[in-house]
């Protein structure tokens, strides 16, 4: 494995491998890599013949007050861990190569990015739109992996993909998780002890939502309260948004008489969790 960090190395690189007719997959991290991320270049190892981790935790993705700061961060352990994946480059570019002094240029997608996680967390899509923009510009991958775990960044990267005619076929790969049902994630390291057993929450309201559609409640309010009374029964939690959303367009569901995706953002303690299931009448 290579690591480069440099965007200049890069693109040579990639110019190369075109020029070889080898087809390329990016798998964009912010690092502190878990069973999740690794799935991810699984996926991708099926349909491409180079692999392309990038490691960046970029900074315009954080809001005011958020954790850009004591974002986990071990590129040591990351690196062995993509080396025994067999990944061909670890792409770990500095914060100053990516965004040197004069940098002032943007990418955002409008409507998609003002609902569930970009209510909360404003601005934080246009940082990952323009970060995942430049890195398709340097890597220029024909294939780019993401996973479901962040449902409504995948549905975004996919409209800008689009909207920008982008050469790049565009993955959704499933959530892993833990074997109590949380969905891995970088921050779960936050949680202590008692956290991490509440966090389970998330994974269970889902599945007793999906258990209630099963049995014929269809409506969409009902189901966001059943939800948030088995979640406020726990002590650290505040629900942040549960949401019904149509599957490809993230429009409003109420009545799940189509293919849904609940969406749901909860604290626990101060660690803000997000999660996700399809759910289908
Ligand atoms: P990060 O949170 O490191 O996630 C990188 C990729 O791993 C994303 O596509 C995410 O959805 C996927 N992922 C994380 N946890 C997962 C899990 N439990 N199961 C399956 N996939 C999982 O998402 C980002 O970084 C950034 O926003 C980024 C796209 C890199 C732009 O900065």
């Amino acid at each position: 494995m290579k690591i480069i960090r440099k965007i200049e190395e890069q693109q040579k690189y990639s110019l190369d491998m075109k020029c070889r007719n080898k087809k390329i997959s990016l798998i964009p991290t912010m690092g502190f890599l878990h069973e999740g991320h690794l799935s991810l270049i699984d996926t991708a190892k099926e349909l491409s013949e180079k692999i392309v981790v990038s490691i960046f935790v970029n900074p315009t993705q954080f809001g005011k007050g958020e954790d850009f700061d004591k974002y986990p961060r071990d590129e040591k352990r990351d690196l062995s861990l993509l080396e025994k994946k067999e990944v061909d480059i670890a792409f770990i570019p500095t914060i100053e190569e990516m965004y040197p002094e004069e940098f002032q240029t943007s990418c955002q997608v409008r409507e998609l990015t003002k609902k569930h996680c970009g209510k909360s967390r404003p601005g934080h899509f246009k940082g990952v739109t323009t970060v995942v923009l430049k890195l398709f510009n340097i890597i220029q991958p024909d294939i780019a992996v993401f996973g479901e775990k962040d449902y409504q960044q995948y549905i975004i990267i996919e409209r800008m993909t689009e909207d920008l005619n982008l050469p790049i076929n565009i993955i959704a790969s499933p959530i892993v998780r833990e074997k109590d049902g949380l969905a891995m994630s970088s921050r779960n390291k936050y949680l202590n002890h008692e956290q991490r057993k509440e966090a389970t929450v998330l994974y269970e309201s889902l599945i007793y939502a999906s258990n209630l559609i099963k049995k014929g409640k269809y409506g969409a309010g009902f189901l966001r309260k059943e939800m948030t009374n088995l979640i406020k029964s726990k002590n650290n939690t505040r629900i942040d948004y549960i949401d019904f959303a149509n599957t490809e367009t993230l429009k409003d569901v109420q009545k799940i008489e189509e293919p849904t995706r609940i969406l749901m953002a909860v604290w626990v303690g101060n660690t803000r969790l997000i999660d996700n299931m399809e759910v289908k009448p």
